[in-house]
């Protein structure tokens, strides 16, 4: 049974797309054994709390330059096999990077390498989408290395734009399609082979 770890700064529906799975049987070589958010108020946490899941905050602004390397304590600590960024949204840098290196993973709302990088996160993925007219998006799971969504791609899954979306609609249909979907399938698929 590997170890995972979920980083969330959000909402938290794919962090509770994973502890269903989990639940459901459908990620039985891994388990959620911590969730780390950097906001203290992100409703994730509650979703952790609620399923008996251990929680921490741990944050860029009260760790500035440590912020990587508590982080890294942290995994450590816990014996972390797989990093799961669910809706995290702050960017990773140095020793967790070099550390975890092809060990963690990230949901992004589009098909990689469109609607991806610096400045491309949440709903302004799905703004960028539909501002530019394309009649098909999705989601991707990835690893993650120094450049942002720059990493292998692991799995995709396309979902169509309809005529009258906007960009609320589309991150929902992207997200029920697409991304409580695949993101689950890689998380087991990596812990499997792990
Ligand atoms: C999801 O759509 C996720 O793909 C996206 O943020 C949302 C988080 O929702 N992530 C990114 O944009 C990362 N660049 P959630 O908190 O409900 O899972």
């Amino acid at each position: 049974m590997k170890n995972i770890a979920v980083l969330v700064s959000g909402g938290g529906t794919n962090l509770q797309a994973l502890i269903d799975a989990q639940n459901g049987g459908t990620i039985t070589h891994g388990k959620i054994v911590t969730v780390v958010s950097n906001k203290a108020d992100a409703y994730a946490l509650e979703r952790a709390k609620r399923a008996g899941i251990e929680t921490a905050v741990i944050s860029r602004r009260a760790e500035g330059e440590n912020f990587s390397h508590a982080l890294t304590e942290h995994m450590k600590a816990r014996s972390i096999d797989l990093i799961v960024l669910a809706g995290f949204m702050s960017i990773l840098n140095g020793e967790l990077l070099r550390e975890y290196e092809g060990r963690i993973i990230n949901i992004h709302p589009s098909l990689i390498p469109s609607f991806c990088g610096d400045g491309f996160y949440g709903l302004h993925v799905h703004e960028a989408a539909l501002s530019y007219g394309v009649k098909v998006t999705g989601a991707t799971v990835h690893f993650v290395n120094e450049v942002v969504d720059g990493g292998k791609i692991i799995m995709q899954k396309a979902v169509e734009v309809r005529d009258g979306d906007t960009p609320e609609t589309l991150q929902r249909r992207v997200m029920e399609e697409a991304e409580w979907i695949i993101l689950p399938r890689a998380v087991e698929k990596l812990c499997a082979e792990m």
